[in-house]
């Protein structure tokens, strides 16, 4: 199995060593992978002129999964949007299809005390959110700007774009979801705005129509609005949320914070055939890069759901998650997720002792 290493900028290619490190670790007990790195963000426009170089998407063409840090480089804000870092992972999500994003959400026993809400309301949680990654708004046509030619604003400036998903794009983000479920707890919610949006009308009727399909999985459906508040209200409530690209881009950063720190949140971005870029949810945080403080927790869980989803290795995954909670039960910790009477460590020292806790299984 080949995995392509794209670091990226900041604290990227601090916390992808750390994946890569644990994964190396595991080669011992019979995993077999090889590793090969490409350049990507900043640090590829600085070597090559762009961003997001042909052959580093030709790289992740030629591989099995794709392990990606962040980009994001502020001293390159002043470029023009096609040259600028972050366009390099919407670029590669766009070339690769990979249309489902998954964020699960989790609450480890040992870190309840970290998030920001009660800790009755988040001991336990462990949820998972299914974004669709390649249509909605983000992809309509026609966007643009225009000066108005009717209503009230006639003459003046306008700018818009377009919401729309065609049947396809729901059937499989529907698809992916209801499997998801039924691997987990059984439960899907589909969130949308169907009161108001003829397009997440839409969404809700195939959605269902797709959940016939589906007689083991139990479907509801809730609106946006509700559903970011009882995110907050009652978490616990959700087992697996589906949603589209705009609505699960705002959930799934709401729902990062129920768990305390950004540092510990994994992802998995799919195409149909489950070839994978995963990656975490945060980004290349300049304020900590090259000071060995960030937590590369959310890397290395990205790596043990690279294992089970494009791999099918449950075993080796769980292997990985069980070390991570071994180190938050009774290891060090980074700065982001420590507490008094904890040892502190930085981003390499936390990779090795969840190298060292896999070594004690
Ligand atoms: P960020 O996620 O990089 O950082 C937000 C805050 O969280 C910072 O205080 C940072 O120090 C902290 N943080 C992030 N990851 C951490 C970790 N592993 N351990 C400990 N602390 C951590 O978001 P920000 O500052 O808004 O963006 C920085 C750059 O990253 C920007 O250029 C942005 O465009 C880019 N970005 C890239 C993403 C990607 O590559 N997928 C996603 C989000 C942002
Ligand atoms: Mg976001």
């Amino acid at each position: 199995m080949k995995i392509a290493v794209m670091p990226g900028d900041g604290i990227g290619p601090e916390i992808t060593a750390q994946a890569v490190k644990v994964l190396e670790a595991l080669k011992t007990d019979g995993l077999q992978v090889e590793f090969e790195h490409a350049l990507i963000g900043g640090a590829a426009y600085r070597a090559t002129g762009v961003p997001l170089p042909e052959s580093t998407v030709a790289l992740a063409q030629a591989s099995d999964a794709v392990l990606f840090g962040a980009v994001g480089d502020f001293s390159l804000d002043t470029l023009p949007r096609h040259l600028r870092p972050e366009q390099a992972i919407l670029g590669i999500r766009k070339a690769l299809n990979l249309f489902a994003n998954f964020r699960p959400a989790m609450v480890y026993s040992e870190l309840a005390d970290a998030s920001t809400l009660r800790p009755e309301v988040v001991a336990g949680l462990d949820i998972l959110i299914v974004r669709e990654l390649t249509g909605d708004i983000y992809f309509g046509t026609p966007r643009g700007h225009r000066i108005a030619e009717d209503g009230p604003f006639k003459g003046e400036r306008e700018a818009f774009d377009t919401m729309r998903y065609a049947e396809t794009e729901i059937r499989r983000i529907a698809h992916v979801a209801f499997q998801a479920a039924r691997k987990r707890g059984g439960k899907l919610c589909s969130v949308d705005k169907a009161n108001v949006l003829e397009t997440t009308q839409f969404w809700r009727d195939v959605v269902t129509e797709v959940g016939k399909e589906y007689a083991d999985v139990e479907l509801s459906h809730m609106y946006v609005d509700n559903c970011a508040m009882q995110l907050l209200k009652n978490p616990k409530q959700f087992d697996v949320i589906v949603t589209g690209n705009l609505f699960g881009d705002i959930l799934s950063d709401e729902a990062s914070m129920l768990t305390g720190s950004i540092g510990m949140l994994p992802s998995a971005s799919l195409n149909e055939s489950n070839f994978g870029l995963y990656e975490p949810i945060h980004g290349s945080a300049p304020d900590i890069a090259g000071k060995d403080l960030a937590n590369p927790m959310a890397t290395v869980l990205s790596a043990a759901m690279m294992l089970r989803y494009t791999f099918g290795l449950e075993e080796y995954a769980s292997r990985i998650e069980k070390a991570v909670q071994t180190v938050l039960a009774s290891g060090p910790r980074t700065g982001d997720i420590w507490r008094e009477g904890k040892e502190r460590t930085g981003t390499s020292g936390m990779g090795d002792a969840i190298v060292a806790a896999l070594a004690r299984q």
